[in-house]
């Protein structure tokens, strides 16, 4: 079965060919983040106009490349939320086109749901598993008990651990995206600062990064007053120490509480090198399922085989009717 994803929910254009829920036959990404570094972050009026520019081309690029034609084209599996709304549309309104003009069946899906599935790209998930979502608009813990079924355990109650990067890396004078830059720098770095760990004892699975994002601004703006100079490798090492401290300990919680026979880390903070090293070595006893660095950040790759695996699960199909939707919650809470 061949499906065609498409991913448009920020600020990446991007078509995928997979086949059977597994092979990647294409996944074409055209990235706009060297246009919005400009502005230090993403806007929307921009995305949207990036992707009107370039979804034509990305449609081609990745039919070409999957060495395929439209008319073999089994399922379009298309982001519907959430994102930018302008941008979701983009998306949505292509993949719609394409499935009118060669009849072929659409389907909607969430886009943490590809997030999840881009591990299942390089090994099979097993379930239950639990799934750590680290992305720049979440941070979540989910409980799969078989595909495509999501319970939500806990989440952000503000700030995203992606925007925290983000944020830190702002105050820091660093570029956009920040995640990857404070990173790179953390890993030349010792953490020689104290940070605190929100959160990290809580009797449940939630998480906070806002006070921590402020402990960082607070600290950089009182050390420039003294005229303190700032070994910034090692306040990057000290941030991201504190950030993947809870990020671990709150996982293996879910982890003993549920019994789970896998972990998966999914989101772009998934290519975070500080959060990879800390979960392979202090978890030992299951797998920890962490996508190739490619479909970490968005790719369509990952929204194709969610909408293989959606299609599998329910059966059913969306109508012309779907749309997009900024606000999207993927499970019902518990
Ligand atoms: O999943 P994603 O591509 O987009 C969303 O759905 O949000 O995630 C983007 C986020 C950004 O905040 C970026 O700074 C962060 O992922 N990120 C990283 C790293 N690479 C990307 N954060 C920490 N370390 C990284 N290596
Ligand atoms: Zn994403």
């Amino acid at each position: 079965m061949y499906v065609l994803g498409v991913e448009t929910s920020c600020d990446e254009t991007s078509v995928s060919v997979t086949k059977d829920g597994k092979d990647v036959l294409s996944n074409v990404v055209l990235s706009q983040i060297d246009i919005h570094k400009a502005y230090g972050g993403v806007v929307p009026e921009i995305a949207s106009r990036e992707h009107i520019k370039g979804i034509t081309f990305v449609f081609d690029q990745a039919i070409k490349e999957a060495n395929i034609t439209y008319e073999k084209i089994d399922l379009i599996a298309v982001t519907e939320g959430p994102g930018l709304i302008g941008s979701l549309l983009i998306g949505v309104n292509a993949a719609k086109v394409v499935s009118l003009n060669y009849n072929i069946p659409i389907i909607g899906v969430h886009h943490i749901s590809g997030h999840i599935y881009a591990s299942h790209i390089e090994e099979d998930m097993q379930f239950p598993l639990i799934a750590l979502v680290v992305s720049g608009g979440h941070t979540e813990l989910i409980l799969m008990k078989e595909h495509f079924s999501f319970e939500k355990l806990g989440e952000t109650q503000d700030d995203a651990v992606g925007e925290a990067y983000d944020k830190v890396a702002r105050v820091l004078g660093l570029s956009y995206p920040g995640g990857p830059v404070v990173d790179k720098l953390a890993r030349q770095g010792k953490p020689t600062y104290h940070f605190p760990r929100p959160m990290i004892d809580s009797n449940d699975f939630n998480f906070s990064f806002s006070g921590l994002k402020s402990h960082v601004i607070n600290l950089n703006h009182n050390m420039k007053q003294r005229k303190e100079e700032i070994n910034v490798e090692n306040f990057c090492a000290s941030f991201q120490e504190a950030v993947t401290d809870v990020l671990v300990t709150k996982t293996i919680k879910a982890k003993e509480q549920y019994k789970v026979k896998q972990i998966v880390v999914a989101g772009g903070v998934a290519a975070n090198s500080g959060l990879r090293k800390k979960m392979k070595e202090n978890i030992t006893d299951i797998p920890v399922l962490f996508p190739k660095m490619k479909y970490c950040t968005d790719n369509a790759a990952m929204i194709s085989i969610a909408g293989y695996h959606k299609y599998m699960k329910e059966n059913q199909v969306d109508d012309l009717m779907l749309n997009g939707s900024s606000r999207l919650n993927l499970v019902e809470e518990k």
